[in-house]
């Protein structure tokens, strides 16, 4: 593993759809074992950035590298966890079924046996707190706990990059929190805290979420999005009143108060 190695680079990027210019000229660099939040408002282009990277959409001009290589769908590689419920209510596949899909076609596919596969399962239902609902059907849990079995889904094959977007979002405080840690488990496994001065982190995450403040002690990067544009840096270097003024193109106001930051005069 080389250190330092850029894990997912893009170039220019601009993405169009039906006529509308949903990415503008966005660039930026994720280096492997940095944890990214993707902050912005409404339709700023987060979800449409991560389909980019899933190879679910092209872009029709500049470049984008995944690994080294154009995104491409079905990468093994990459763990999702989409925004929305995306799980039918009728739906009748088991929560455990669910997070097994996570596992198909992955490279240990072919010779996992059906206990371990099982056993990897339990595991990381049990870390996001909903293994007692494994055999529960999965259209039928709430929206807080698919998110948790969508997560687990998007962990269990120990994927090189998890793409979460709006992991957070439906999760009570405590849920919130758990999932906060277990992402910097996976991050530094040896230290929980101040995860950013570790030297052994292997998996890289782009999270998308709308408060930074719980993140702050663990993120690396942000990556700041407006109207399909996008800026990434430091938390300090982005969340600054001329950055995103310069980003919103209208004044915005950060205030930083007792540890965390609040951003007035736009929508987050
Ligand atoms: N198929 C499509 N055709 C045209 N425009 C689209 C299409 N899909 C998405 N868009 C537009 O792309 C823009 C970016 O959407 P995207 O879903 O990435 O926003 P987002 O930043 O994830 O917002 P949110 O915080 O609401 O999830 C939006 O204006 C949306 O209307
Ligand atoms: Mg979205």
């Amino acid at each position: 593993m080389e250190e330092n190695e850029t894990v997912i680079s893009l170039e220019n990027v601009t993405v169009r759809l039906a006529g509308r210019t949903v990415l503008d000229n966005v660039g930026f660099e994720v280096k492997r074992g940095e944890f990214v939040a993707v902050l912005g408002p409404n339709g700023a282009g987060k979800t449409m950035l991560m389909k980019l990277l899933l190879g679910l959409l092209k872009q029709a001009e500049g470049s984008v590298t995944v690994l080294g290589k154009p995104p491409r769908r079905g990468n093994r590689e990459i763990g999702y966890a989409p925004q929305h419920r995306v799980l039918e209510t009728d739906l009748a596949l088991r929560a455990r079924d669910v997070v097994g899909l996570g596992l198909d076609g992955n490279r240990w596919g072919i010779w996992l046996s059906g206990r371990k596969r099982e056993e990897l399962i339990d595991n990381v239902l049990k870390e996001m707190d909903v293994y007692r609902l494994g055999n529960a059907p999965a259209g039928q849990l709430s929206g807080g706990e698919q998110q948790r079995v969508l997560i687990a889904q998007a962990l269990i094959a120990d994927p090189e990059i998890l793409l979460l977007d709006e992991p957070l979002s439906n999760l009570d405080i405590t849920h919130a929190q758990e999932v906060i840690l277990l992402l910097t488990k996976r991050l530094c496994p040896s230290k929980q805290k101040g995860a950013h001065i570790c030297h052994e982190r292997k998996v890289t995450i782009m999270l998308v979420t709308h408060d930074i403040n719980p993140l702050l002690p663990i993120v690396d990067k942000v990556l700041y999005m407006s109207d399909g544009r996008g800026v990434m840096g430091t938390p300090e270097e982005i969340i600054t009143s001329e950055t995103l003024s310069k980003l919103y193109r209208t004044k915005v106001e950060v205030v930083r108060s007792g540890g965390r930051v609040f951003v007035a005069g736009a929508e987050t």
